[in-house]
């Protein structure tokens, strides 16, 4: 399905990588990157936003009413803030997935880190809260987890840090499930109870993971200093599987130079509001249109790299990556 468009700017983009002439590249992608290894994104038909079960939660009808409207109130601090529940029932399967390290790494992933092993990497900038990006073989100083982290706890109200094992068994014997018996954590009480701070007691616990509302972590702003705003230039920034809706981080794509390329891999064009331009015979931005992994394999195939990630990175990679990568569909 991935359409490997020829356009003066994909081919620009591809002669520069393979003339090793792009070395301070950025990376930034969303939950696109990582839909291979089962993990839905948030604004597809199938996405956490469309597939979301208000009146399954425990909710007041307001807030109900409020989240069948707009699914995003799930993961803002708004709601969250007047009931812990919405937020923790909904990730449920999620923060124990993750625990459980269910989910691996896809091709897209392993590209980020062949171009790290190949020192053409200046910053993955992830919106991702999956931490597949940290299971490649990238320097953790090169990632920013723009929207924080599963692997922290704090308390929303005081931010006092809640220790993560406890909080993924209090997550797992006091949350319910609101997936059905389908779920493989389906094992859960028939009422959810709250999960309160250690230190102010209030009912505020959760990942270090940013809400609508809240603002970015300090490494956000703190790279976008040391990446944006210097004389070393970036000379390519690649945006993947991304609907560059959300701001500041979709804000990127729009602080560098008109002369820096820039590469969108992804299902549809995404970011013409930020001036990505999609017609043909454009310079500047090249669109590889289709599914990450797909079009990650054509440009491994293009630039002679494929036998390099294969070797490195095949055995980790989710079965989807793999079966990709390998031509065994
Ligand atoms: P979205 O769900 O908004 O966008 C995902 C994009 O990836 C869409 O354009 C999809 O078409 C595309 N896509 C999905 N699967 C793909 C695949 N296998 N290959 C190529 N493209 C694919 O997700 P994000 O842009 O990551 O924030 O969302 C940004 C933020 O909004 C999230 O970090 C989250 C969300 O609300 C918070 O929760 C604060």
């Amino acid at each position: 399905m991935a359409t490997f468009i020829s356009s003066p700017a994909t081919d620009r983009i591809l002669a520069g990588l393979r003339a090793g002439s792009f070395r301070n590249i950025v990376v930034l992608t969303g939950a696109g990157i990582s839909t291979a290894s089962g993990i839905p994104d948030f604004r597809s038909p199938g996405g956490l936003y469309a597939t979301l079960q208000a009146d399954s939660l425990t909710a007041s009808p307001q807030e109900k009413q409020y989240l069948k409207k707009d699914p995003t109130g799930v993961v803002d601090i708004r709601i969250f803030a007047q009931n812990q529940f919405p937020y923790l029932e909904v990730r449920r399967p999620f923060i124990l997935g993750t625990a459980d390290q269910k989910w691996k790494y896809t091709l897209a992933h392993a590209f980020i880190g062949l171009l790290h092993d190949k020192k053409l990497l200046r910053r993955h900038y992830d919106q991702n809260i999956d931490g597949l990006s940290h299971q490649v073989d990238v320097e953790p100083s090169k990632i920013i987890n723009v929207h924080g982290s599963l692997q922290h706890v704090y308390c929303e109200a005081c931010k006092a840090p809640y220790p993560l094992a406890e909080f993924r068994e209090a997550v797992r014997t006091k949350i319910k499930n609101i997936y059905g018996e389908a779920s493989e954590f389906a094992n859960a009480p028939a009422e959810s109870e709250h999960i309160k701070c250690l230190q102010c007691s209030r009912p505020a616990v959760k990942p270090a993971t940013v809400l609508f509302g809240r603002s970015l972590p300090d490494a956000f702003h703190e790279g976008v200093e040391k990446d944006f705003n210097t004389q070393e230039n970036i000379d390519l920034l690649i945006v993947a599987g991304t609907s560059l809706k959300v701001h500041p981080s979709a804000g990127l794509v729009d602080m560098l130079p008109a002369s820096v390329p820039r590469l969108v891999i992804n299902l549809e064009p995404v970011g013409e509001d930020l001036v990505i331009d999609y017609s043909p015979d454009n310079a500047r931005d090249g669109f590889l249109k289709g599914y990450c992994d797909e079009s990650v394999l054509k440009l491994l195939e293009a630039l002679g790299w494929k036998d390099e990630l294969a070797a490195k990175y095949a055995a980790g990679m989710c079965d989807k990556s793999r079966a990709t990568l390998l031509g065994d569909k």
